[in-house]
Parts: C-alpha cells; sequence; structure tokens
C-alpha cells in the first residue's frame, strides 16, 4: 500500500511515480479504476461540511490512501470507515456493491437520507454493515445473500414497513443484529432470529415487535445482552431465558409483560443491568436475590409484591435501585448501598416499614433518595446530614419521628426537601442559610415548632415554602423579602402572632401567600396590593385590624379570604363582587352596602379621613377629565384643519405594491371623512380616485397623559420608552410581513415626529362585534356564523405557527375581527395601538391588558401569557358567535362574563341549548353546540389544556355544517 504514497507535493515526481506504478502494476490497476470509479461516485452522492475529509479522494490517488478506506494485501478495498463524520445524501449502493471484496460498511451516526436500495444485496463479501442512527426512510431491502454478516448496525435509521426477517435465516455468523428504534410495522417476535445461535447482542427495543415473547430465545446462550424494550411484548417472561447464562443486560421496560419474574431466574448470575419496569409483573423479587453482580435494577410500576431480598444489602455493585408503585412490603436492608458508591433509590408508593437503612450515602455519593408514601419510621438518620452529593430528599406521607437532623436543612445541593406528613419534631435551624439550591421546602403536616430562622431569607433559591399544619411560634422573619423566587408562601396553621411583614411586597412572584390560622396581629400592609403576580391570598382566622387596604382592588385574586379577623371600615367597592362572597365573614367591625351579611356603611360612622380622601380622589377624577377633554378637544382641532401634508415631514414604508402616494392619502386625513375614534387614534377612509377603498388609521404618538411633547426632529420612535417598548418597530415589522387571507393586510406606515399612518384594506361590513351585537344579526346566518369562527380561527392560526416566530396577538376579541364585503373574516388590531398608547401612559409599560370579558385567566397572575392565551380569548368569541351574547352583560351577574356562564350551564341538554342563540333555528343548534363544545376546550382553565389554534382549525373543519350537508346528499344520491 506504500507504492502510492506521495513522498512529496512536487507534481512531476508525483506523475512520475504513478506512471512507474502503471506500468508494473497494470493487472492490478484495472481493478482499481473500478473500484476509484465506484468510490468517486460515493463522494459525489454524499456531502458534508468539513473540507479535509474527501480531501485525499482524488482519482490521482490510489483508493487504498482514501481516508476511511481500507486495502487487502492485493490492493482490493475491504473497509469504508466513514461513521460520525456528519454525512447527508442519498448512498449509491449500485456503486459502493461494485467493490467487489467489501467486507465493512460503516456509515452510522451520520445523516445520510433517502432510501436504501436492493442493490445492497451484492454486497456478498460484507460481515459489518453499519447504516444506524441516519434518517432513511422507507423499507429496508432484502439482503439474503449477505451470508457472512457478523455485525448488523440499523438501529435508529428511519426505516418503516417490513424488515425483512426472513433474511437472517442464512447468517448463521451473526454476532450483533441491532434494528431497534424504527417504526417498522407491528409484527409478532420473528422466529428467524431464533436460529442465530452465536447471536450476542440482539437489539430490537422500539420495533413494534407484539406477542409473547417465544420459549426458544433461551437456545440463544451466547447472549450477553438482550433488549426488548418498548414493544407491545404480552404473556410471561418465559422460564427458558434463565438459560442465558452469559446475559449481562436484559431490558424489558414499556411492554405488557404479566406473571411473575421466572423461577431459575436466579441463574443469571451475570446480569448487572435489568430493567422490567412499566409492565403488570407480579409475584415477588426472591428470584433476585442470587444476581449479586446487579448494578441497575428497575421494576417499577409493576404488581410486584413481597419483600425486599435482605441479600440486597450485601450486594457489592448496587447503585441503582428504582421499585416505585408496587406492593413492596417489609422493610429495606439495613445496609443497602453501604458497600457501593450508591447513587439513587426510589421506593415510593409501596408498603414499606421500618427505619431508613443509614448508609446510602455512606460513600458520600447518593443523589437521590425518594421514600414517599409508605410507611417507614423513627427518625432520619443523622448520616444523611453529611450528604452533600443529595439532591432529592423526599419522604413524605410516612411515619417518620423525631428531630429533623440539623445538617438536613443545610445540605449544599439539595433542591427538594420533601418531609410533609410524618410526625417530625425540631425547628429549622439557621443551616438552612447553607441550602443554595434549595427550591422548594415542603414540610406541611408535622410536628416542627419553634422560630422561623431569618437565616432563610439566605436560601435565595427557594420558590415554594410550604409549612402549614406545624406548631412554628414567633414573629414572620422580616427579611422573607430578601426571597426573590418566592412563588408559594403556605404557613397556615401554625402558631405565629406578630405583623404580616411589609416586606413581602418585594417577593415580586409570590402568586399563593396563605398565613390562614394563625395569631397574626396588626394591619394587612397596603404594601400587599403592589405584588404583581398574587393570585390566591387567606389572611383568615387571625387577628388582623384596622382597614382593608384599598390598594387589594388592584390586584386579580382568584382567592380572597379575610373572614374572621378583627378588620373595621369599609369593605372597598370593588371587593364587594360575588367571587369574594363569604371572605369578610367574621369581622363585625366591616362595613358594605353591598355585602349583604355586613351592616351597612352609614354617613355618620364615615370618620373624616375617609371624608378626605373622597374629597381628594373627587378633585383628581376632575382634573384628569378636564386633561382629557383638553387634548382631545385639541386633536379634534387638528384633524379639523384642512389637510396635514406640508405640517411635518413624512416618511412612508410599503408593504404592498401600491397604486397611490404618500399625498392621496395625507390629502384625505380631515374630518368629512373620519369614520372612527378610538383611544389611541381615529380611523378614516380614504377613497381613491380608482375607486379603490382604504382605512387609514391616525394615531397621535402622545398620550392624554403625558406632559412633555416630543421636540420637532425626535424620530417618533425613541419617544417610546426605548429600553421596554422595542416590541412597536418589530410589531409594525410583523404586521407588515403578514399574508394571510384572513389576517387584515396592512399597505404601508406613514410617519412623522408627531403621529403615525397606518394604511389598511377597507372592510366595508365593520366588525364582527358590530354585526353580532347591534341589532343587525339578521344576515348572519349560523352558516355565515361557521365560516367567520373557521375563517378567524385559520387566521390565527396563520399567526401562531405559519409565519416563522409565533405572533401573538393579545387583544382577540369579536370587535377586532372585521368583515369584507363577503363577511369574510379579518384579524386587525394587532395590539399596536395598545402598545403606542401604553408607553404614552403614565406608567409607560408594555404590558397589554386585553380586553376585560376575553383575557385568558393567567394574564392575572403571570407574564408568561403565550398563544395559548390567545386561543382563550378566541374561546369567548365563538361564545359570542354561538349565544349572540356579548362576552359581558348584565345579565350574567356581577364579575361574571360570559365563560362562566356558559361553565354554569353545562348541567344538562336542556340548559345547554338556551345557551344557543335564540335566532338560530332548531335543526341547526345541534351543529352550533358542536362549535360551542370547542369554545369550551378553548376556554379551560389551564392554558396546557387548551389546544393549539392548529387543533382548534382542525375541530371547526370537523364540524362544519356545510360538510355533512354534502356527505347526506352524496349518501341519498348513491341509493
Ligand atoms: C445486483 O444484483 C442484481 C441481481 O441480483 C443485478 O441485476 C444487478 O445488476 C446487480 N447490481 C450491480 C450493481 O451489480
Ligand atoms: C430450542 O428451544 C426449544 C424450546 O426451548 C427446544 O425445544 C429446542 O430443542 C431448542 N433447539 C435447539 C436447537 O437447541
Ligand atoms: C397475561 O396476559 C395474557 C395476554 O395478554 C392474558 O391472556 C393472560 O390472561 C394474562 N395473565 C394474567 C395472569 O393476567
Amino acid at each position: 500500500m506504500t507504492v502510492f504514497k506521495l513522498p512529496s507535493p512536487n507534481a512531476s515526481f508525483m506523475c512520475l511515480h504513478f506512471f512507474v506504478f502503471l506500468l508494473r502494476a497494470s493487472a492490478v490497476v484495472a481493478t482499481s479504476s473500478k473500484e476509484l470509479q465506484s468510490l468517486l461516485n460515493l463522494k459525489s452522492a454524499v456531502q458534508n461540511s468539513n473540507p479535509s475529509l474527501f480531501a485525499s479522494w482524488v482519482s490521482t490517488r490510489s483508493v487504498c490512501n482514501f481516508n476511511g478506506v481500507t486495502c487487502n494485501s492485493d490492493n482490493s478495498v475491504i473497509g469504508i470507515e466513514l461513521s460520525n463524520r456528519g454525512l447527508t445524501g442519498t448512498l449509491p449502493f449500485d456503486s459502493i456493491c461494485q467493490l467487489q471484496s467489501l467486507q465493512r460498511l460503516s456509515l452510522g451516526f451520520n445523516s445520510l437520507s433517502g432510501t436504501v436500495s436492493a442493490d445492497l444485496d451484492n454486497c456478498t463479501k460484507l460481515q459489518y454493515l453499519d447504516l444506524g442512527n441516519n434518517n432513511f426512510n422507507g423499507s429496508f431491502p432484502d439482503i439474503s445473500s449477505l451470508k457472512n454478516l457478523k455485525y448488523m448496525y440499523l438501529n435508529m435509521s428511519g426505516f418503516t414497513g417490513t424488515f425483512p426477517w426472513n433474511s437472517l435465516k442464512t447468517m448463521t455468523s451473526l454476532l450483533v443484529l441491532s434494528v431497534g428504534d424504527n417504526q417498522f410495522d407491528i409484527t409478532p417476535f420473528p422466529h428467524e432470529i431464533l436460529g442465530l445461535d452465536n447471536l450476542n447482542w440482539l437489539y430490537m427495543s422500539n420495533c413494534s415487535i407484539s406477542g409473547s415473547i417465544p420459549p426458544e430465545i433461551g437456545n440463544l446462550t451466547e447472549l450477553i445482552d438482550l433488549e426488548l424494550a418498548d414493544n407491545y411484548l404480552t404473556g410471561k417472561i418465559p422460564a427458558e431465558i434463565s438459560r442465558l447464562k452469559n446475559l449481562w443486560q436484559l431490558e424489558l421496560y414499556d411492554n405488557n409483560l404479566n406473571g411473575t419474574i421466572p423461577a431459575g431466574f436466579g441463574n443469571l448470575t451475570k446480569l448487572q443491568l435489568f430493567d422490567a419496569s412499566n409492565n403488570s409483573l407480579g409475584g415477588d423479587l426472591s428470584e433476585l436475590r442470587f444476581l449479586t453482580e446487579l448494578q441497575s435494577l428497575h421494576l417499577h410500576n409493576n404488581g410486584l409484591s413481597g419483600r425486599v431480598p435482605a441479600e440486597f444489602g450485601e450486594f457489592k455493585n448496587l447503585v441503582d435501585l428504582s421499585l416505585y408503585s408496587n406492593n413492596l412490603t417489609g422493610s429495606l436492608p439495613q445496609k443497602l448501598g453501604s458497600w457501593t458508591e450508591f447513587i439513587y433509590i426510589d421506593v415510593s408508593t409501596n408498603n414499606l416499614y421500618g427505619p431508613i437503612p443509614p448508609d446510602m450515602c455512606k460513600r458520600g455519593t447518593m443523589e437521590k433518595l425518594l421514600i414517599l408514601q409508605n410507611k417507614f419510621s423513627g427518625e432520619i438518620p443523622a448520616t444523611y446530614a453529611n450528604c452533600r452529593t443529595l439532591t432529592r430528599f423526599r419522604v413524605s406521607q410516612n411515619s417518620l419521628s423525631g428531630v429533623v437532623p440539623s445538617g438536613i436543612w443545610g445540605l449544599p445541593n439539595v433542591d427538594v426537601i420533601e418531609i410533609s406528613e410524618n410526625e417530625l419534631e425540631g425547628p429549622i435551624t439557621s443551616d438552612i442559610a447553607n441550602a443554595k439550591s434549595l427550591t422548594e421546602l415542603r414540610a406541611r403536616e408535622n410536628n416542627l415548632s419553634g422560630d422561623l430562622p431569618p437565616e432563610i431569607s439566605n436560601a435565595s433559591s427557594l420558590g415554594t415554602i410550604d409549612l402549614t399544619g406545624n406548631q412554628f411560634s414567633g414573629d414572620i422573619p422580616e427579611n422573607i423579602g430578601e426571597l426573590g423566587q418566592l412563588s408559594n408562601l403556605h404557613l397556615e396553621r401554625n402558631w405565629l402572632s406578630g405583623n404580616i411583614p411589609d416586606s413581602l411586597s418585594s417577593c415580586l412572584h409570590l402568586s399563593d401567600l396563605s398565613l390562614a390560622y394563625n395569631s397574626l396581629s396588626g394591619k394587612i400592609p397596603d404594601s400587599l396590593g403592589s405584588l404583581p403576580s398574587l393570585n390566591y391570598l387567606n389572611l383568615s382566622n387571625n387577628q388582623l385590624s384596622g382597614q382593608i387596604p384599598a390598594t387589594l382592588s388592584s390586584l386579580r385574586l382568584s382567592l380572597l379570604d379575610l373572614s374572621y379577623n378583627r378588620l373595621t371600615g369599609p369593605v372597598p367597592e370593588s371587593l364587594s363582587i360575588e367571587a369574594y362572597n363569604g371572605s369578610f365573614v367574621g369581622n363585625n367591625g366591616l362595613c358594605s352596602s353591598n355585602v349583604t351579611y355586613l351592616r351597612p356603611c352609614s354617613s355618620h360612622s364615615r370618620d373624616v379621613r375617609t371624608f378626605i380622601i373622597s374629597f381628594v380622589v373627587g378633585f383628581a377624577v376632575l382634573v384628569a377629565l378636564t386633561a382629557f377633554y383638553m387634548f382631545f378637544k385639541r386633536r379634534d382641532q387638528k384633524d379639523d384643519g384642512h389637510s396635514l401634508k406640508g405640517d411635518y415631514s413624512w416618511d412612508m414604508k410599503s408593504y404592498h405594491v401600491l397604486s397611490f402616494t404618500e399625498d392621496e392619502i395625507l390629502d384625505s386625513i380631515k374630518q368629512e371623512n373620519l369614520i372612527g375614534k378610538g383611544g389611541s387614534g381615529n380611523v378614516y377612509k380614504v377613497s381613491l380616485k380608482d375607486g379603490k377603498e382604504l382605512a387609514v388609521k391616525h394615531i397621535w404618538n402622545i398620550g392624554p397623559t403625558n406632559s412633555s411633547r416630543s421636540q420637532p426632529g425626535t424620530p417618533m420612535l425613541s419617544k417610546l420608552d426605548s429600553s421596554r417598548c422595542r416590541e412597536f418597530d418589530s410589531e409594525v415589522r410583523t404586521l407588515s410581513s403578514l399574508r394571510h387571507v384572513n389576517v387584515i393586510k396592512l399597505y404601508c406606515s406613514i410617519t412623522s415626529e408627531d403621529s403615525s399612518l397606518l394604511v389598511y384594506e377597507y372592510l366595508p361590513n365593520g366588525s364582527l362585534w358590530d354585526r353580532l351585537h347591534s341589532g343587525n344579526k339578521l344576515g348572519l346566518h349560523w352558516q355565515t356564523r361557521f365560516e367567520i369562527a373557521l375563517g378567524a380561527a385559520r387566521g390565527l392560526e396563520y399567526l401562531h405557527h405559519g409565519c416563522g416566530r409565533p405572533v401573538i396577538h393579545r387583544d382577540i376579541k369579536s370587535s377586532n375581527i372585521l368583515l369584507d364585503e363577503f363577511l369574510k373574516p379579518r384579524i386587525a388590531d394587532f395590539g399596536l395601538a395598545k402598545i403606542i398608547q401604553a408607553s404614552g401612559g403614565r406608567d409607560s409599560t408594555c404590558v397589554i391588558a386585553g380586553t376585560h370579558g376575553y383575557i385568558a385567566p393567567e394574564y392575572g397572575y403571570t407574564s408568561r401569557v403565550n398563544e395559548k392565551s390567545d386561543v382563550y380569548s378566541f374561546g369567548v368569541v365563538l361564545m359570542e358567535l354561538v349565544s349572540g351574547k356579548r362576552a359581558i352583560e348584565l345579565e350574567f351577574g356581577d364579575s361574571r362574563d360570559i365563560v362562566s356562564w356558559v361553565f354554569g350551564k353545562l348541567k344538562n341538554k336542556e340548559s345547554v341549548v338556551s345557551i344557543v342563540d335564540v335566532i338560530i333555528p332548531e335543526p341547526l343548534k345541534d351543529e352550533a353546540i358542536k362549535v360551542l363544545k370547542i369554545a369550551i376546550l378553548c376556554t379551560a382553565r389551564l392554558p396546557e389544556l387548551r389546544p393549539t389554534m392548529k387543533t382548534v382549525v382542525q375541530m371547526l373543519e370537523d364540524a362544519d355544517p356545510s360538510k355533512l350537508v354534502s356527505i347526506v346528499v352524496a349518501e341519498n344520491g348513491s341509493d
């Protein structure tokens, strides 16, 4: 092979050298040129990003010097080794199999695609074939001629259809068969495999094998690894499996196997890794007591009973034991884990009892200890207090007692401490300052006591603290406000006293706060009203006094409970709503004219302070109204001017081919063309010379309460709070790039330093809200309503899934769905005006509130608003279409909207039918109810439970009444 080695890059020498070789070995060259051609074909068929890989694959060289190619002593190619080289493309097997001596073809771990052609069957000398971990498609061809194969790796390669199991019959030398992780057609266990006496390694996980494991598997006595996990296997594990004495790994998890771990299984004494979790195995673990080499044993989620063999305590290699969700009983071997660098144990949800084995962290390696929901008793072993590697310590719902070892609270890597529902005692010690990784501290329903240590504020990752139902006393530490990640604080049913710390208002993520059933006194801090995420506030059954802070009105609480305290004075108006009915019981000093069980607030009892506050508030409102009036007056005066042209310099950006000019638009912005006024600007209808009509939104770049006017020459966008409102720019860009028949078309934007014009297509039929709720419902037959629903759904689907980065509308409502001359819908008003309005406003935030009645519940307590919030709002629109009612109606009652009204009517068919608009005729009511069902899915309280808009569109298409008609017609026609 050295003949071809090039001693120098000198070209003439190269040629000479080559020439000499040609003379000497012309016979070899003949085969070589054929091999050269087939390798060059291979090279040109595949691509990769590394230029040096094929640099040596040139016709001036011997194929034996090609990178990745090996030859035999006759200079014939016998091996191609190009695995894991980032190759793409389709393999030319017709060329590859021209290499008549090829024994080894190694192309695994690439991104090769296309089909594997039947020409592969011509590579008859192959002993080693690795095409695994690629992206092929189609079925794998018959390869019966490859009788010499010893190694066959085809796992995870995208193959489908039927595998040519028959080909295996002749491959009696096969040592490795790896075909798992391909979506083959479901097939019973292929019996062809059972004749492969020499097989060492059989990997057939996740490749659609059904039925039972045949007893003949016991004939494959050379197996060291048998993997049949994640198939559709049923029946028993055959007892013959015990003949596989060399077995080192056995993977049977995620099947439907039943029966027991068979007698004789204990003969598999070399077994180190055994996983049969997620099956329906019964019986006990006694056979496993002989498997002294076990390192990892997973049998969770079965029906296993009996005891954990005491012998496990003597196993010298066991580091990983997962037996949760069975019916195991008895105690754990006390020496469990003491011999090894033990890592993981989960025996949760069994009937185990007795003490926790003390030595599982003896070597300082244990990471997870999970023994939840058993009957373990005794103390938490002191040894765990030193287990610095521990990340999960979860021992809830047992009968553990005694004092929690102090060091447990301060384990440096522990992420979850969960000791709830035991009989544990003692304080949380100041060690907790060291628990820098702790995110969840759950210790409810124990007998823990003492003061809450101020050092808890050093456990800075804490998100959840649940100490409900203990005997903690003293004050809530003032510095608890330093826990910046805190979202859930449950301290109910303790003996805490003192004030509610004002500092809690620093916990900006706090969503649940329950301090009920303690002895807290003093006032409810005003600052609680500033917690942006607070959703659940329970302060009941304390001794809180003073007035209910008016600031609480600004929260959107799903639960407010202030009952059984000593609160006095009036209940703030906005809190006296039905949702909080019962929130104020047991406070004799409270009054309200709306809450029936409280005495009315008579004007005599109003103290002077209240009077002064009312006066100040009233005055402020008056000032604001005056300012508002002045602003609109100024704006209207401006609009009365004949034309905007010439006032400022305008900058036009177009997003479609335009048939009009900037001047034409500017000339038309005048009073006589005004067709609407919105919060952020006026809308004008512009009729072009060619008869085309446009809608132009004129947005003032200054909010009513903004005091400083923009300076001439300042670009408009820089005036917006640039750090927080960068969205404006991208929002215009997004809208301008959208192209969908159900999304309003933005032709162009024309901006000056003072205002901005957005030029849209004009939609003569106004908004869906106008059509539905302003009397003119007559054109809206059910079929029309359905088509509006489907069109709007498609528009929204496009926004969410169809245009690259998902666009979240944030303000879907019937008044933002506009209708063209054929009543086809367009989604409009991309919250754009809202952003501008908010930035011009007092607090300059870009948070878009949406519209009451359409707002998904999660807006109240999380900033993670996503597409699913639009889905909720869309569900509300569907309810409007079905019922003909508005999102908020007086008849729904105080604080109730269409969603709660609909959900309240889901009791029986009769009351469901009563939801449907009375003008929809009887035969179509069932069609409307189909859409109502979709609306109900869309308005699920939890965002995760709502369908995506893709699914909504599919569901609506399935519910299409016109489709129904055509099916009926077709069926009648065939009669
Ligand atoms: C492969 O073998 C088949 C017959 O089995 C033959 O028709 C075909 O031409 C062969 N392909 C090559 C590239 O030799
Ligand atoms: C294979 O196994 C079956 C059943 O376990 C047995 O009857 C048969 O004799 C075995 N065949 C060989 C060749 O060992
Ligand atoms: C085990 O599964 C098989 C096949 O699914 C079934 O016929 C048999 O009754 C099951 N046996 C037990 C004990 O559940």
